[in-house]
């Protein structure tokens, strides 16, 4: 009904139905851009709320991890000014200190490296060291025996034999001066003579004299174990002697060895007898350095620290610190080496069991020790 009208407007204008229709139609076409332009600029709008989103969510990421570099920075900052601060008192306490020990404290090892070698271990170079020759007279290399820090080679340094230790490139100038200090402060015949090191250049090395039987070193361990050297109860009792005065020496230095086995003595011959030689201070420390805490192991790690490391006493193994009474331990085991391959008298054997006493506190003392074996070796004399 609604609709005939339209037929009646068309069948009496059609000129005007058909400009009323183009113009209904413009108003669509018009009204359909304007919903794809409204469409389009939300989107838009929605396109840059997302970046802006972005863009804010990557500038709060920057600034951020800026922030925390600050903070790091600062932090590192302060530990190096502290450490520094720290190291420039223990220097200045060092230095008021008389001179006589070198091996106190860090300070003093710091100072060490500080001016390079210190007075009386002087540098060396490897132009001062002299191959030993063949029978050709050719240059030839003499190994004498390697460890964990290197190899140790025989060379001559002005004519006299000398052992040098050449440390691997893990080893710091720190390791070898160390080293040579703890030796140079010590002052007998039991402990070697250093000459010099060499820490401006890599391989580090270390220069004593060299201790050996011809060419060769021979440690007690091996001399126990070889054919070739019968020791006699005798030789082994004087022996003990000669390094339980060595280990009385380093210790009224206030030293520690924490290191004392079979591999770091060595055996050489002095007036047509066997004389012991404490080498390796690798580990030695002022007591006063010793750490007074360690990481505890558990059980099983200490099964296999006590496995790999025989000689070192319980107490160090269950994370105590070490004690002139550790260094005991050690030479106690050293003597069980001894009275394993060599047959020796009970009482022998009885000071061997008051060093190896579990208990630190129970183990005989350094005096005690050495007034015992100057009681047996006259005894073995007689
Ligand atoms: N002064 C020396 N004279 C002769 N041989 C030496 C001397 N010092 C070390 N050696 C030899 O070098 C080996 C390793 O020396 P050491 O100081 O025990 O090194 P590491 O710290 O690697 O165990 C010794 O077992 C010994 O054979
Ligand atoms: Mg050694």
């Amino acid at each position: 009904m609604e609709a005939k009208p339209a037929v009646d407007e068309q069948q009496r204008s059609p000129f005007k139905w058909r400009k009323n229709t183009l113009v209904e139609r413009r108003r669509t076409r018009n009204d359909r851009k304007k919903r794809k332009r409204h469409q389009r600029r939300k989107e838009n709008s929605n396109l840059q709320a997302g970046a802006m989103k972005d863009l804010s969510e990557r500038l709060r990421k920057d600034s951020e991890q800026k922030e925390r570099l600050l903070f790091l920075a600062r932090k590192y900052y302060l530990k190096w000014r502290q450490n520094k601060e720290a190291l420039r008192t223990l220097q200045v306490k060092a230095a008021k200190k008389p001179s006589s020990s070198r091996f106190g404290t860090r300070a003093k090892m710091f100072s060490l490296l500080d001016t390079r070698v210190d007075s009386n271990v002087s540098e060396i170079t490897w132009n001062h060291l002299v191959s030993p020759k063949d029978k050709d007279g050719n240059g030839t290399t003499i190994q004498l025996g390697h460890g964990v820090f290197g190899e140790c080679r025989k060379m001559y340094f002005k004519g006299i034999p000398v052992a040098v230790k050449l440390f691997n490139n893990l080893s710091s100038s720190w390791d070898v001066s160390h080293e040579a200090a703890a030796m140079n402060q010590c002052s007998h015949p039991s402990i070697p003579h250093t000459f010099g090191v060499n820490l401006t250049q890599k391989p580090y090395f270390l220069v004593s004299y060299f201790y050996g039987i011809g060419n060769s070193a021979c440690t007690l361990y091996r001399a126990l174990h070889s054919h070739s050297m019968s020791l006699s109860k005798c030789s082994a009792g004087k022996i003990m002697l000669q390094l339980c005065k060595a280990l009385e020496h380093l210790h009224s230095k206030h030293l520690l060895h924490r290191d004392i086995k079979g591999d770091n003595i060595l055996i050489t011959m002095v007036n047509n007898e066997y004389h012991p030689m404490l080498i390796d201070f690798g580990k030695a420390i002022q007591l006063s350095d010793a750490p007074s805490k360690r990481k505890s192991l558990t059980a099983l790690e200490q099964d296999e620290y006590r496995k790999k490391h025989r000689h070192i006493a319980p107490e160090i193994v269950l994370g105590q610190p070490p004690s002139f009474a550790s260094d005991i331990f050690s030479f106690g085991l050293v003597m069980s080496d001894v009275s394993g391959k060599i047959k020796t008298e009970s009482c022998f054997l009885e000071v061997q069991r008051k060093c190896l006493e579990i208990d630190p506190k129970l183990r005989c003392s350094i005096s005690y020790l050495l007034s015992q074996l100057e009681i047996i070796v006259s005894l073995y004399q007689q």
